[in-house]
């Protein structure tokens, strides 16, 4: 598992955060954190579900403040990555909160960029960006995000939509969406993590998104999950995300086999990892044990994770 070449497709930067490294940044910008220590922080990751952990999430990117904060959190995430096998990394990012507290935009970008560029000469692992917009906002938010990081175009890969999923469906995206495919960028979508399969199809339907982020809710609508085969719709599932997030209460209930029978695409990925307990291989680990995958359905996650990804087919040369 730790060396299976493998890509994550579904990823926050700002998920990537361990405890010690948000007291450290807190510590070097002179900001205080309601937590004292990375235990008693740990502490609060006992999340009752998607609003409440983002509470915590967003308190956690308070501390993030300068383009050496977002190339240290980008460069630490890489590495960790690249020592379990992981040679590209789609990352979502949303600019949005760091806004709100002040940073400019080419510090954050500028920051993660560096990092990329630096982890591809010493990791030989692939980053990638996709710059999400925060669904809990208005879509003239969102529209605004668009323009303010268009001198970043040449190095945003995609864009994505995150954030509070319930009562506010991808079809409050759709011009979003719309705009982003205009300039160019790949698109996905969260969808059917805490919301119904019905947003699932919205996402395909009106916002015309490549990928789904999570997709759980899909599983339980045959004729969606018969959609998705069809049409080879990469789901970007996240186990140990779904669990701690009480979408799922048994792993062994996880419908990530069912889809993979019936044909739908799916991966696995971390979501928000220091949040979650566990990195991409840990969530490898996790449905592997529960639903006992066998070392060839292993190795088609793999394969899928490569293949769902947006990456060109000459980048894939040596990897698939
Ligand atoms: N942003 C970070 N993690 C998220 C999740 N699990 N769902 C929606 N938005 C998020
Ligand atoms: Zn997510």
């Amino acid at each position: 598992m730790t060396t299976l070449p493998k890509a994550e497709l579904h990823v926050h930067l700002e998920g990537t955060l361990e405890p010690e490294d948000m007291m450290r940044f807190a510590a070097r910008n002179g900001l205080e954190l309601p937590w004292r220590s990375p235990d008693e922080l740990r502490a609060a990751y006992a999340f009752t579900g998607l609003e409440n952990f983002l509470s915590v999430y967003f308190q956690g990117c308070r501390v993030l403040r300068t383009r050496a904060d977002f190339h240290d959190l980008t460069t630490a995430y890489l590495h960790r990555a690249a020592a379990q096998g992981v040679r590209r990394a789609e990352m979502l990012f949303g600019p949005q909160a760091f806004l709100d507290h002040g940073v400019p935009i080419d510090d954050q970008l500028g920051g993660i960029t560096d990092a990329i560029d630096e982890a591809r000469e010493s990791r030989d692992i692939e980053g990638a960006l996709l710059v999400s917009a925060h669904r809990h906002r208005t879509e003239a938010d969102a529209l605004e995000l668009l323009d303010l990081v268009r001198p970043w175009r040449d190095r945003i890969l995609g864009v994505g939509l995150g954030s509070a999923e319930r009562g506010n469906p991808p079809s409050k995206f759709a011009r979003y969406f719309a705009a982003a495919r205009g300039e160019g960028y790949r698109t996905t979508c969260h969808a059917g993590e805490e919301g119904p399969a019905s947003y699932v199809r919205e996402a395909l339907d009106v916002c015309q998104v490549e990928r789904i982020d999570h997709g759980y809710a899909a599983a339980e609508v045959p004729d969606l999950v018969t959609r998705l085969a069809e049409e080879q719709v990469t789901l970007t599932m996240c186990p140990l995300s779904n669990l701690r997030l009480h979408v799922t209460d048994d792993l062994t209930e996880y419908p990530l086999k069912a889809l993979m029978d019936a044909g739908v695409p799916v991966t696995v990925n971390s979501d928000d990892p220091s949040y979650f307990g566990g990195y991409v291989n840990e969530n490898y680990a996790a449905v592997t044990d529960a639903l006992g995958l066998t070392e060839a359905e292993v190795k088609t996650l793999a394969r899928n994770s490569f293949t769902g990804s947006f990456a060109q087919p000459e980048e894939l040369r040596g990897v698939l």
